[in-house]
């Protein structure tokens, strides 16, 4: 009987990234990939890497098993330090972590069970053992039934679920998804985002997930960091980054400033501009949800609400909503000092005439 379970008991994966810079040579041009990354990412969590394209998303995960050299700097696995790897230990260590990728990587011309299988045939595992492992790690996944499939006869969804199978067959300490999802339709993303949390807690695997996609990061991280430029601008737990996105790169990619309002909005007040646009966003615990006539107390003059929304994200209620104040010089000092019990921010976004 294999047990992912026995395997995890003495395994501490924790992953500590110190300097890191990577360079690299583009035709005589140096590109600054990763810029001075300084990372913890601790045992048993899913923890997100979320940029934009050309971020250096990719060109951090592939450091992490060494299938990208690094500039200068360190990475520590499990209290190893990956510079110090022989040829030899650099094979073990991929053993100890498994990836998935955007487009699966899977052999057209095997099937799903050979296409597990193959890693531990390439390490020269026995027969039995083999046959123990694809068939544990199968099951895991949910695709017994489509061991002798070929990739070409699954969804896009199953195909990542094969992916993941093949990862785990080493009884991986660390899983590395590189956009492992967004290639999919939002069902399977979900199929595969409730897979991943499930192998997350079941075998105490710690998961790091690079995506472009808040939602990815929203429904199974545990801690993000922002990375933009190859620098990491941002980072927490996910329902504080979400709650407060401190930098401009965050909110873009939280979507909060993509205002699609009916009107113009302009920085300071035209003659016929009649409101004041605001954004407030709110948090509150899960047992304690904002109660909106405290926040609409503060106002003494009508207010339109344009547009709102709310996450439900690790036990928090996180919200935003955008506004219409009438009257442009109303005295907005005083009004967000009377809002600030009940919001966590107030945002200014300028003078408008809401007309629909
Ligand atoms: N093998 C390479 N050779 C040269 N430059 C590279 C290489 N790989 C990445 N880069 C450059 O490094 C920077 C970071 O790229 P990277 O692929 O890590 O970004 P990313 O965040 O994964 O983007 P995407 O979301 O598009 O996958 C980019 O400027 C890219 O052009
Ligand atoms: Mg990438």
């Amino acid at each position: 009987m294999v047990s992912f379970g026995a395997q995890v008991e003495f395994a501490l994966p924790h992953i500590k990234i110190r300097d890191l810079n990577k360079y690299y040579d583009v035709q005589g041009r140096q590109v600054h990939a990763l810029k001075n990354i300084q990372l913890d990412i601790p045992k048993g969590k899913i923890f997100g890497i979320i940029g934009k394209s050309g971020a250096g998303k990719s060109s951090l995960i592939r450091t992490l098993n060494g299938l990208e050299s690094i500039s200068s700097g360190s990475i520590h696995i499990h209290e190893q330090n990956l510079a110090e790897l022989n040829h030899q230990d650099l094979i073990g260590l991929r053993q100890r972590i498994g990836m998935i990728f955007q487009h699966f990587n899977l052999m057209s011309a095997k099937t799903v069970w050979g296409n597990v299988a193959l890693p531990l045939k390439i390490a020269g595992v026995a027969h039995e053992q083999i046959k123990a492992r694809v068939d544990e790690a199968l099951s895991l996944v949910g695709l017994s039934d489509k061991a002798e499939h070929y990739p070409s006869q699954l969804s896009g969804g199953q195909k990542q679920r094969v992916g993941i199978a093949r990862a785990l067959v080493h009884h991986p300490e660390i899983l590395l998804c590189d956009e492992a999802t967004s290639a999919l339709d939002p069902e399977s993303t979900s199929v595969v985002l409730g897979l991943l949390k499930e192998i997350n807690q079941k075998l105490g695997l710690t998961i790091v997930l690079i995506t472009h996609e808040m939602q990815v990061i929203r429904e199974i991280c545990d801690e993000v960091v922002v990375i933009d430029g190859g620098e990491i601008v941002e980072a927490g737990q996910v329902w504080r980054v979400f709650s407060r996105p401190q930098q401009a790169i965050t909110q873009e990619l939280l979507s909060l400033e993509q205002l699609d309002l009916p009107f113009a909005l302009h920085s300071s007040p035209y003659q016929d501009d009649t409101h004041r646009i605001l954004k407030l966003r709110y948090e509150a615990s899960s047992q304690q949800a904002p109660d909106l006539t405290q926040i609409f107390a503060a106002f003494s003059q009508p207010v339109q609400l344009l547009q709102s929304h709310i996450d439900h994200i690790q036990g928090h209620l996180i919200g935003a909503m955008l506004i219409a104040v009438e009257g442009t010089h109303i005295n907005i000092n005083q009004l967000k000092q009377q809002l600030q019990p009940h919001v966590a921010a107030v945002e200014e976004l300028g003078y408008a005439r809401p007309t629909y």
